[in-house]
């Protein structure tokens, strides 16, 4: 199966290995279990950001996994680097510092990492944001990543813009009251959304052991965290004459509010739903519901991977928000698609990904993304989520939008009379717009395609 050149390379190749390799995905593990090898073990032609290396494909290459430095060779152009250059950066950005060769034109950016954005930290707790101010693509939509230990509270406090959310780790307390003044209150967990409509007050606290992390995604991109209507802040500005006069109390009783904003603070344990549930003689109870377990929708399953879409078909609060939770198995892609409605906005939750976005003119550009970033694809422009890592690659796609809704390439094409198909792509190769056709020709959507025969090891090395 393999000559001897190619044993003693792969011999050489291990004892380059460090102890800090996990066993089970070395390249010896791999290659018993029929796995290609990583990039930098892989014989026949030059590693990839050499000046020797052919690639008439623009395959990807998954550098942060490989552990390889890209550089700015491609298909015997380029040179190497002389100046100051940023490894890290240039390691998660393969595709910024190699281009596909079918990237052109000057497509704005359209990422943003929350390791970028400034951290504020308080009392048991920290948030952070990337709204249109980090990222100028980002006009539909801002968000927040926070973190409250158990205990910890986001205060009551209400905005302008709706509120939707989605819980990323550990258990959350929610309350909050709907516009007929009955009061909503749920425990969430991983997985689980909530939708607050504009203006609605609410509060957010952290439970289980080490409490909550959530990513709260605002229906305005210039929303900021920094801005929002707060109780104790607007108790601390008002004088007491006249919170005495409206609570009908002595003024002596506000005496010891706070003298400024709370905002995240440690509060007390939350005992049950049912201990806390308010139960004075005119409280009610919403008939509306603010939360919705997303990852417990059955989901679609696809080809190369699952997709559960929440939008105001299934979660008929989110008037403004819909979304979509992906799951991309190793070698597969979130195909060739556009949607008509919004502005993509993704949130990166696990794996490593490519994105092309298509934006007419001849204009494309190529992005990358880890755990933690953030994705802009402007409305109706063609892109696809190629899942470049060898876990599988987890992320939300969220619009400003009451229903989901996607173009899907694949299905195009099987839906348009056979000749004009022929006609656009094919007209000069007849034999392989048959093949094309043979594909295509169901029309079956496939959201999350795993290619047959796992497009990861076309030979691309000649040219
Ligand atoms: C809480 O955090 C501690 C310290 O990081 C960890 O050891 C523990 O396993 C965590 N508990 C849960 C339930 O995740």
């Amino acid at each position: 199966m393999y000559g001897a050149t190619q044993l003693l390379l792969l011999g050489a190749a291990l004892s380059q290995l460090s102890s800090a390799v996990p066993v089970e995905d070395s390249p010896r593990q791999r290659l018993l279990k029929g796995l290609p090898l990583p990039e930098k073990y892989r014989l026949g032609s030059s590693p990839p950001y050499t000046p020797g290396h052919r690639d008439r494909y623009d395959k990807a290459v998954d550098t942060v996994g490989e552990g390889i430095d890209p550089l700015p060779w491609r298909n015997g152009l380029g040179a190497s680097v002389l100046g100051p250059w940023n490894k890290g950066r240039a390691r998660q950005n393969p595709d910024m510092v190699r281009p596909p060769s079918t990237d052109h034109g000057n497509l704005g950016n359209m990422k943003w990492s929350f390791s970028d954005s400034h951290i504020r930290i308080e009392e048991g707790g920290w948030t952070r944001q990337t709204t249109v101010r980090e990222l100028p693509s980002s006009s539909e939509l801002a968000a927040v990543n926070m973190r409250l230990d158990a205990g910890v509270i986001r205060e009551l406090h209400w905005h302008k813009e709706a509120e939707w959310a989605y819980v990323l780790e550990g258990e959350v307390r929610i309350t909050a009251i709907d516009y007929e003044g009955g009061n909503y209150i749920d425990d969430l967990k991983k997985g689980d959304l909530w939708y607050f409509p504009s203006g609605v007050p609410h509060s957010l606290q952290g439970l289980s052991e080490n409490g909550t992390e959530f990513l709260l995604v605002f229906d305005d991109g210039g929303f900021s965290e920094e801005s929002t209507f707060i109780l104790t802040d607007w108790f601390a500005h008002t004088p007491k004459s006249v919170i005495s006069k409206n609570f009908n109390l002595d003024p002596e009783v506000f005496k010891h509010v706070p003298a400024s904003e709370k905002y995240i603070f440690q509060g007390s344990k939350p005992g049950s739903i049912k201990d806390e549930q308010p139960d004075g003689k005119h409280v009610k109870k919403s008939k509306l519901k603010f939360s919705h377990s997303m990852l417990d929708q059955e989901p679609k399953k696809t080809s190369g991977g699952e997709v559960r879409i929440t939008d105001s078909k299934n979660f008929p609060i989110s008037k403004t928000v819909a979304a979509a939770h992906v799951i991309i198995e190793p070698g597969a892609i979130r195909e060739m698609h556009w949607h008509p409605n919004a502005d993509e906005w993704n949130f990166f939750i696990r794996g490593r990904a490519r994105i092309t976005i298509f934006a007419a003119e001849g204009q494309a550009r190529t992005f990358n993304y880890m755990p933690g970033d953030v994705g802009i694809v402007p409305q109706n422009m063609g892109h696809f989520v190629e899942n470049i890592g060898d876990e599988p690659l987890e992320m939300l796609e969220v619009f400003r939008a009451d229903e989901f809704r996607d173009f899907s390439l694949f299905q195009w094409m099987g839906e348009t009379p056979k000749r004009l198909v022929i006609d656009h792509l094919f007209a000069g190769d007849k034999e392989a717009g048959e093949k094309f056709w043979d594909r295509v020709h169901d029309a079956e959507k496939d959201e999350v395609t795993l290619p047959k025969g796992d497009g990861k090891d076309l030979d691309s090395s000649e040219l």
